[in-house]
């Protein structure tokens, strides 16, 4: 039987392109998005694999869509899950914080996530189901030494007690959660200084994820699979 991936976030970046290597490997892959009408990349990759590709509306912040979402899915029917939808507000000033950005990005980098991962709680239970966290070594808060991008660092950081809290939440029912960094990677959010490109990351988290084991559960990884400090 293949393994049940849902990967959100889909349509560019590191989503497509785990969206795509997951197909390699020989999984059914739901690959949620925002705007299935305007996403070139995954609709053809759903052309070439349809039996094994289905694209899914999904605004992460939308709760009607989460719960539509989560109803395609049995009990234990999911094997992984790639909370990947981020986002990253550049430009932040101290003296000119503004709340809707600091709101908008918690709420899509902290609160959709969550209510993603318990929506599809039972369809992770049984199943021995995994969540992936996408995080970011940003979000490390022993490893922050100067002012930039705030509101993401904090929303990493934030995500990342979520990732315990879930675990823990998870664990009764015999799923785990972890939070993973990819690294820094060329996409639009890391641009294209970033020394990683999102094939090399991908390869390196989908390694990671096929070998999660109980030691894993809750806790922070590099794409290498080497622990981060919180
Ligand atoms: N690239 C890096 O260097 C790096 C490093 C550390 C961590 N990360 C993390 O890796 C993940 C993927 O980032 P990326 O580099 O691939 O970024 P990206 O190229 O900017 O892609 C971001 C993805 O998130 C989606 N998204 C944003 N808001 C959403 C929402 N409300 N609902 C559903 N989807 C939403 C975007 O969809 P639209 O096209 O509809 O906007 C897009 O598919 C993020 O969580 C990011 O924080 C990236």
């Amino acid at each position: 039987m293949s393994k049940k991936v849902l990967v959100t976030g889909s349509n560019r970046g590191l989503g497509l392109e785990f969206t795509r290597q997951w197909l390699g490997r020989g999984a059914e892959v739901f690959a949620a998005c925002r705007h299935p009408e305007e996403a070139g990349a995954l609709n053809q990759l759903a052309a070439a694999n349809p039996d094994r590709l289905t694209v899914i509306p999904l605004d992460v912040n939308d709760a009607a869509q989460v719960a539509a979402m989560a109803e395609r899915f049995g009990i234990g029917e999911l094997q992984v899950l790639i909370n990947n939808a981020g986002t990253l507000a550049s430009g932040e000033r101290m003296g000119q914080l503004d709340p809707d950005v600091m709101e908008g990005a918690f709420r899509t980098n902290v609160i959709g996530p969550v209510l993603v991962t318990q929506a599809l709680a039972g369809a992770l239970a049984a199943g021995g189901g995994w969540t992936i966290n996408i995080s970011s070594e940003l979000g490390s808060i022993s490893q922050r030494s100067g002012f930039f991008t705030p509101s993401y660092c904090a929303t990493k950081a934030a995500l990342n007690m979520w990732t315990r809290m879930l675990n823990f939440a998870l664990a009764p029912q015999g799923a785990h959660c972890v939070a993973v960094h990819p690294g820094w990677v060329q996409t639009d959010m890391g641009g294209q200084d970033a020394p990683l490109d999102a094939a090399t990351s991908v390869a390196s988290m989908i390694t990671l994820i096929e070998n999660l084991g109980p030691d894993h559960a809750g806790g922070f990884f590099d794409h290498h699979g080497q622990r981060l400090p919180w």
